[in-house]
């Protein structure tokens, strides 16, 4: 096992919350997002994608039925229809009656409170979501180097590459589990348009660390559910780790 981090260590890591605080609340509902503040992470990561009427809302899967009451692809359900469904007591009766947040709705509860990683979930199922995105982000000023507390991210990196060049000073980062993304050639080219590379954690050693802030990145990893899996990744010193559990990451535990 790894050696305990130092508090002063651990304190360098951003603790971002996967979905929220996945692991005690309803992935990707005001419930789990308010915890994880509650928790005192850094960032809080959501997913986006499209309803069928143009809105953007939180949600992991492609469809609703796991983590709602409901049935059916989230792109072929309106937001009336999306707001309707329970998404919260699948994972406990407390959680009775939890929603479905829209993308607007969460940055206006979180920005400035705590710093949000925006995942584009599927984004080549909702052709334009990034000029929406970005639209959403510019009409509240959040698009300035001031921010620098918004993330985003996607596995499209064709999306994050036009998500760059809609929003030239916003932080972009690409998700991968493939190793084959990780030789030199792949992360100098990565880094002509992300700031973010964020690996699996089982891909992840010093050299690819060393590597990717070579070439001028920083990196968070993925999905750590265990004290083990945390104390793994400070000790690879990178510098995000994204968790269903941020009292795994907390500097203060
Ligand atoms: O933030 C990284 C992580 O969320 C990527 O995987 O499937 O949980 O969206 P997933
Ligand atoms: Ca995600």
């Amino acid at each position: 096992f790894a050696e305990k981090p130092t508090v002063g260590e651990r304190k360098q890591v951003e603790n971002v919350a996967h979905r929220g605080a996945a692991g005690y609340a309803p992935e990707n509902t005001i419930a789990a997002y308010d915890l994880a503040v509650d928790m005192k992470a850094d960032y809080i990561e959501i997913d986006v994608q499209r309803s069928k009427d143009g809105e953007l809302v939180s949600i992991h899967d492609t469809t609703v039925d796991r983590t709602t009451d409901g049935t059916g692809k989230v792109g072929d359900l309106t937001l009336e229809q999306l707001k309707s469904l329970d998404a919260g007591s699948w994972k406990g009766e407390q959680f009775t009656g939890e929603q479905i947040p829209t993308f607007e709705e969460i940055l206006d509860r979180y920005h400035g409170k705590v710093g949000i990683l925006i995942e584009l979930k599927a984004p080549e199922y909702y052709p334009g979501i990034e000029e929406q995105v970005a639209e959403l982000i510019k009409e509240r000023n959040l698009d300035k180097p001031q921010n620098k507390k918004i993330i985003i991210q996607s596995f499209n990196f064709e999306s994050m590459k036009k998500m760059n060049q809609l929003l030239p000073q916003v932080q972009i980062g690409v998700l991968t589990s493939n190793r084959a993304h990780t030789t030199m050639d792949a992360l100098k080219e990565f880094s002509t348009y992300a700031d973010w590379f964020n690996p699996s954690y089982g891909i992840v050693t010093k050299e690819l660390v060393n590597q990717v802030h070579a070439n001028d990145m920083k990196i968070g990893s993925w999905t750590v559910r265990s004290q083990e899996a945390a104390d793994f990744l400070f000790e690879m010193k990178v510098d995000a780790i994204i968790s269903d559990y941020p009292d795994y990451v907390d500097p203060r535990n």
